[in-house]
């Protein structure tokens, strides 16, 4: 039987509309809750990703502030907005895009956000509390990983999970918040020998590569969960994951489409993450 097909827009739908019903709830008591996402320079894919954070906002009542600023600026002048951005208290979460132009240190970037408004779960202090099981902002990316995996109906708890890639953003914190719900965790990368192997005998499989078709048929257990976590152009211009599809439907239980899996879940977490940092303002104010 062919893999079921997780479905991340109805998922994100999901998510949104729950975000939607707390912000009408939420802003009769007075404060509008609000994104503000930076944007340097002109990377396509970044423009389309900050769009489609724009656009999520509004249709869930959150308001956004939208910052575009030219390739060419400098990690000072970046700075200084992020400061006002910190400083603003009409202002709830803050999002810089990644990746940066090369003369902008991405580390001083997100270590100037302050960790209240860090709806990315980037800065090293929510990184620190995510690591030891504290509250934080979960970064949206895994957070939704989870999210989808878990609406399989799969249970975590006790099996093996496998994510092939090791970045900041992604293979890290999906790692660590598979770890926290008891799975066997096991991260996959570049040096990795006998990665077939490994991959196959994951009952979960996490893919962040970056490379289109890298997941084959070969490498997947038969009934595992496959989240697909890449973006990528194939040699025809089209948009791909990391996962060879059609070979891994024939195998897999569960597998994440690329468009319509993890991107929209990724947004509905981060529209989430805002809604929460705008409810411990409330909870601060009222202490
Ligand atoms: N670039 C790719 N994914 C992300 C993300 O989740 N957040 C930010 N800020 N930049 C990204």
């Amino acid at each position: 039987m062919p893999a079921t097909v997780i479905d991340g827009k109805a998922l994100a739908a999901a998510t949104k509309a729950e975000a939607a019903e707390k912000v009408k709830a939420l802003k009769a008591q007075g404060i509008n809750p609000c994104l503000a996402v930076i944007l340097v320079g002109e990377n396509p894919a970044s423009q389309v990703y900050v769009r489609g954070k724009i656009n999520d906002c509004a249709q869930c009542g959150i308001e956004s502030r939208s910052i575009n600023l030219p390739a060419d600026t400098t990690q000072d002048a970046l700075l200084a907005e992020v400061k006002k951005l910190a400083d603003d208290s009409a202002v709830h979460g803050i999002l810089v895009q990644l990746p940066l132009p090369a003369q902008i240190d991405e580390k001083a970037v997100i270590d100037a956000i302050p960790p209240e408004k860090d709806v990315d779960g980037f800065s090293p202090v929510n990184v620190g509390r995510m690591q030891i099981g504290e509250p934080c902002y979960l970064p949206c990316t895994p957070a939704g990983c989870i999210r989808m995996i878990e609406s399989t109906g799969t249970k975590i708890d006790g099996k093996n999970a496998v994510v092939i890639g090791r970045s900041n953003i992604v293979g890290k914190p999906a790692a660590l918040l598979l770890l926290a719900k008891n799975a066997t965790v096991t991260v996959c990368h570049s040096h990795t020998a006998n990665l077939k192997e490994i991959c196959a005998n994951a009952d979960i499989l996490v893919a962040a590569v970056g490379r289109a078709g890298f997941v084959t048929g070969d490498m997947v257990k038969p009934g595992a969960a496959v989240i697909d976590v890449g973006m990528n152009r194939n040699a025809e211009g089209k948009l791909c994951g990391d996962v060879d599809t059609e070979e891994v439907a024939k195998v897999a239980g569960y597998i994440s489409p690329v468009p319509g899996g993890v991107g929209p879940m990724t947004i509905a977490m981060l529209l989430s993450n805002t809604v929460e940092a705008y409810e411990r303002r409330l909870q601060k104010i009222s202490q």
